[in-house]
């Protein structure tokens, strides 16, 4: 029997870390899990912790407003560290690139206990893009002992850092486990918001939030939404706006009054994974929808100067355009207008996992502590 920490504290790390939370939970047998919730976000977090019904054994709650990273990594350090000496695990979970994931991973290399990275090996190449998922990434690898990683691509990365060959695993991305998992709940919408949108017209979906898009070139993607708004009668956007204070400022003060941009909190699970069915398009900065959007069949135009996930940008389902007001205007008008090129984009891939990697990553992990006898089969 093995005692194994998840740690997560943010809501994409939530959404791609209860697959492995409830694989290790249905192993009683081979493990004991606990998880501990940074709470890095708060509400962003229960929303996804509610709808999945799992359950926490410690919460760090350690979010506040407009919060500085060196705030995030000390509280996240200093707090885990009680913790893992209290309880000793014999391996602490961690997932991708956020600030608790690293400082997660550093609280358990200063007490001696393997690292196990769910989405290793991501990389873009470019220190500051994204920021600070980049380095965050590159500092837990360095650390971590096993990687799941969700491609072959990401695992060659690792190995060109010199990672163990042996301990890199691919699994595929659970954020694929997680979307299948959903896509099986049957529910309308909940959020108000989403039941005044004109379902006649061509939906596109919008996120964007990230860091390094905050000032300029955010304001610079929102103007190009409005400009598309105006050209495109036929066009509904929406966008769940992140409770950021920074993105909000600027995403409410220049989408706040156009017609047809619809601005809501943001969406639970499910009603994101259904507005996404329904959408046309998705244009996005984050990381989770280039994988998930591809899965359904939908083009995404990526809001960023590079990214970690070439697999379906080489498929041809997704383009990185960055974030300037005239390129996306370009490159979203002629998906648009133009219906040969959005079938061309518009194919239903699976690069990044098939449902199972949660079941892989345990298996993995019973390997790992030579446990394979009391997994369920
Ligand atoms: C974090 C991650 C980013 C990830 C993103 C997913 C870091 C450095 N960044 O960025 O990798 O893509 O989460 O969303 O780890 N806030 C709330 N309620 C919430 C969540 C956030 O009000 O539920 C507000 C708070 O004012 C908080 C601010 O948003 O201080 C920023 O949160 P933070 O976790 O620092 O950064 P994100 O931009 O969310
Ligand atoms: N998501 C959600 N509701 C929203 C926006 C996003 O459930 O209103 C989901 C999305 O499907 C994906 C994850 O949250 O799985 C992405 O989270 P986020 O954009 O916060 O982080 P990133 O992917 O950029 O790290």
């Amino acid at each position: 029997m093995k005692n194994i920490i998840c740690i997560y504290g943010t809501r994409p790390e939530a959404i791609k870390m209860i697959p492995v939370v409830c694989e290790l939970k249905k192993n009683r047998k081979a493990f004991r899990t606990k998880v501990i919730l940074t709470a890095q976000h708060r509400g962003l977090l229960d929303q996804a912790m509610g709808l999945f019904n799992v359950s926490s054994d410690y919460d760090l709650n350690i979010m506040k407003k407009s919060q500085k990273l060196e705030y995030i990594t000390t509280e996240v350090l200093l707090k885990i560290q009680a913790i893992l000496r209290r309880e000793k695990p014999d391996m602490v979970l961690v997932h991708g690139d956020t600030t608790t994931t690293f400082a997660a991973t550093l609280a358990s290399f200063y007490e001696k206990i393997p690292v196990g990275h769910v989405e290793a090996g991501l990389r873009s190449h470019d220190k500051f893009n994204p920021y600070p998922e980049e380095i965050n990434r590159k500092l837990t690898d360095a650390i971590c002992d096993l990687y799941f990683v969700h491609t072959v691509s990401a695992g060659k990365n690792l190995e060109a850092e010199n990672a163990d060959k042996n301990n890199i695993v691919v699994t595929g991305n659970t954020v694929i486990d997680s979307l299948f998992m959903t896509l099986k709940k049957k529910r309308g919408f909940k959020q108000k918001a989403l039941k005044k949108i004109d379902f006649s017209k061509r939906l596109i979906l919008v996120t964007a939030h990230r860091r390094e898009n905050w000032g300029k070139p955010l304001a610079d993607i929102c103007r190009a939404l409005k400009n598309i708004k105006e050209r495109f009668k036929d066009v509904e956007i929406v966008y769940p706006v992140h409770p950021n204070p920074e993105v909000k400022k600027t995403v409410l003060n220049i989408l706040k009054k156009v017609e047809g941009v619809h601005l809501t909190e943001p969406l639970d699970y499910v009603d994101f994974v259904n507005v996404m069915k329904k959408s046309y398009l998705v244009l996005t900065d984050s990381g989770g929808l280039q994988e998930e959007a591809p899965s359904l069949g939908k083009p995404v135009l990526v809001l960023r100067k590079v990214t970690e996930r070439p697999e379906a940008v080489n498929a041809g389902t997704v383009k990185v355009i960055g974030t300037g007001r005239d390129r996306i205007v370009r490159e979203t008008s002629g998906l648009l207008k133009d219906k040969r090129a959005y079938k061309k984009m518009q194919k239903s891939i699976n690069p990044y996992g098939d449902g199972k990697a949660a079941i892989r990553i345990v298996k993995a992990i019973s390997r790992y502590f030579k446990l394979r006898d009391k997994i369920v089969k």
